[in-house]
């Protein structure tokens, strides 16, 4: 395969591109056909031998990766060939193949193509936890971005505003503060022409700010102390200046703030539940379209080297994305349930659904749905099933034989078919509002009394069981019965529990 290899280590001009053997896997591996990899700082800092992380020479950078999988490891079960996933690969992700564990590997959410989901977690998944869990920025309060038209400083600046900040954001030409505006950003400060702490106290009338989000170091970051508001935090995310402040430590005590690291690697790892969960509110917030990455170029894998430098000469805006490879991608269709109008209108032809607001769902607590249409189970639809799933048994797809053995003459729909229609229905009875995306979550407690034949007629109906909070919104458990035309025990019972943002 195709390798941009680092075997001495040294600046980009160093970086060769290679024919190299495709990774090996280890049991708990993926290994995923790379379509992009996301350019970040580390992979500059790795190639100079300047990251907390060393691979052995020779190495590809490239710490976040985009592709589909085409190999899995024998303990991998959550995962397989043909999936669409993002990875935090570490290094490696400048390659047409990477191998990954499976821990750091995720689904790409439906609705995200391969260049976007290449430079996402890294940059949102920081700013993120550096604004919620590291500052716990409240609404209404004033963030100071340096560096902010930089992969994570702009990542801070949209979150900011989506969690109600006013932000200001300060980078080194007006150039990269367009974007920021673009973002949101309520003020502007061009740090190669204005002085950074002169211009704070002009914009807070004298107040300071309450959190200042620094990955950039060097001269700024003391002026940015100096102009924290009363009880502020800083948060120290990186040193893109590659030089490491030295605070007076008399700063904080007057100012009674807060100095606070950020490790967005060894928190996703120490707290991986919470990771998640920071996961599922960037995921519901991409999905509404109230955050979006700003995708400056993209480069080819030949162009590597050139996007390192262009990061390192401070020429990126938001992102650079190498593509690897030459390919086209068809968009994935985003489904979400129906979302009723102001009167309550719902367009699809489903019967009388059930129209909610999220926000009053616990009080429907034990309501029953309506019973959904009749629905056709072609043998088309099983053979397609049996394609994606490499079920080819027979008496699921071979009609020839199930004339002279069945005794029908039918075959029959593989049992996970039938319950996976359980969403699709679930879609038909229920239309919510205030609901900007939905997960499925999981099933439980299944089961198939009775089976579905070729052609044969299927309906469900429901009863919303639990609610329960998670972060950003709630777990729906929801009890399914789907019952066949003419038939007296259902072919699927079991609950069906959905995540909606
Ligand atoms: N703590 C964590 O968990 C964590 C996670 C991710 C990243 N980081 C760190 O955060 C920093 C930024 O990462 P990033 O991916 O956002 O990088 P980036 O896209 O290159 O942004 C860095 C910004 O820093 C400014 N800068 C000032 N002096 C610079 C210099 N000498 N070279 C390059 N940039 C310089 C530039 O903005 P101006 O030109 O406007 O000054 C640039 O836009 C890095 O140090 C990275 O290691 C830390």
């Amino acid at each position: 395969m195709k390798a941009v290899l680092c075997t001495a280590f040294g600046l980009p001009d160093s970086l060769r591109v290679a024919e190299t053997p495709p990774p090996k896997i280890e049991s708990t591996d993926v290994l995923i056909q790379v379509r992009a990899c996301g350019v970040n700082f580390p992979d500059v800092l790795i190639i100079q031998n300047k990251y907390q992380i060393k691979p052995p020479l020779p190495f590809s950078p490239g710490g976040e990766v985009s592709g589909e999988i085409v190999a899995v490891g024998e303990k991998v079960k959550q995962l397989k060939i043909g999936d669409r996933v993002v990875a935090l690969s570490g290094w490696g992700g400048f390659a047409e193949q990477v191998a990954v564990n499976v821990n750091r590997v995720f689904p790409i959410p439906p609705g995200m193509d391969f260049i976007n989901a290449s430079c996402t977690l890294y940059t949102y998944g920081t700013s993120y936890h550096a604004l919620k869990d590291r500052a716990n920025l409240k609404a209404g309060e004033t963030l100071l971005v340096l560096g902010a038209a930089g992969g994570v400083g702009l990542a801070a600046v949209e979150l900011g505003k989506v969690m109600g900040a006013k932000v200001i954001a300060a980078a080194s030409s007006q150039d990269k503060l367009t974007v920021c505006r673009e973002k949101g950003a309520d003020y502007l400060i061009d740090y190669s022409k204005e002085d950074l702490k002169t211009r704070i106290k002009e914009i807070t009338n004298e107040k300071g700010v309450d959190v200042v989000y620094d990955p950039v170091g060097g001269a700024l970051s003391e002026a940015a102390l100096r102009s924290m508001a009363w009880k502020g935090r800083y948060l120290t995310v990186g040193f893109a200046s590659g030089v490491i402040p030295q605070f007076p430590a008399n700063l904080p005590l007057l100012k009674g703030c807060s100095i606070v690291g950020v490790f967005w690697g060894s928190f996703a790892e120490r707290e991986p539940q919470q990771s998640l969960q920071n996961f599922g509110a960037l995921l519901a917030w991409i999905t509404a379209g109230k955050i979006k990455q700003h995708i400056d170029k993209i480069y080819s894998l030949e162009e590597a080297p050139a996007a390192l430098q262009d990061l390192m000469d401070r020429k990126v805006k938001g992102k650079a994305v190498i593509k690897v490879g030459t390919w086209t991608e068809v968009p994935t269709e985003v489904l979400t349930p129906r979302v009723a109008n102001a009167n309550n209108e719902t367009s699809a032809r489903a019967p009388k659904p059930l129209v909610l607001n999220l926000k009053d769902i616990k009080k429907h607590i034990g309501q029953s749905l309506a019973v959904s249409d009749w629905f056709t189970v072609s043998q088309e639809m099983i053979n397609d099933f049996a394609k994606a799933t490499h079920d080819y048994q027979w008496i699921h797809v071979d009609t020839e034989k199930a004339k002279e053995q069945m005794p029908d003459g039918k075959t029959i729909a593989h049992g996970y078919l039938t319950m996976s229609l359980a969403s699709k229905f679930f879609f038909e009875l229920l239309a919510l509002k205030g609901v900007t995306t939905s997960i499925n979550y999981g099933l439980n407690k299944a089961r198939f009394p009775a089976v579905v034949k070729s052609g044969s007629r299927i309906r469900m109906s429901g009863r919303i069981m639990n609610v329960e909070d998670m972060p950003g919104g709630v777990k729906l458990f929801l009890e399914c019965k789907i019952e066949v035309e003419g038939e007296e025990k259902p072919a699927y019972v079991g609950e069906l529990i959905t995540a909606l943002y």
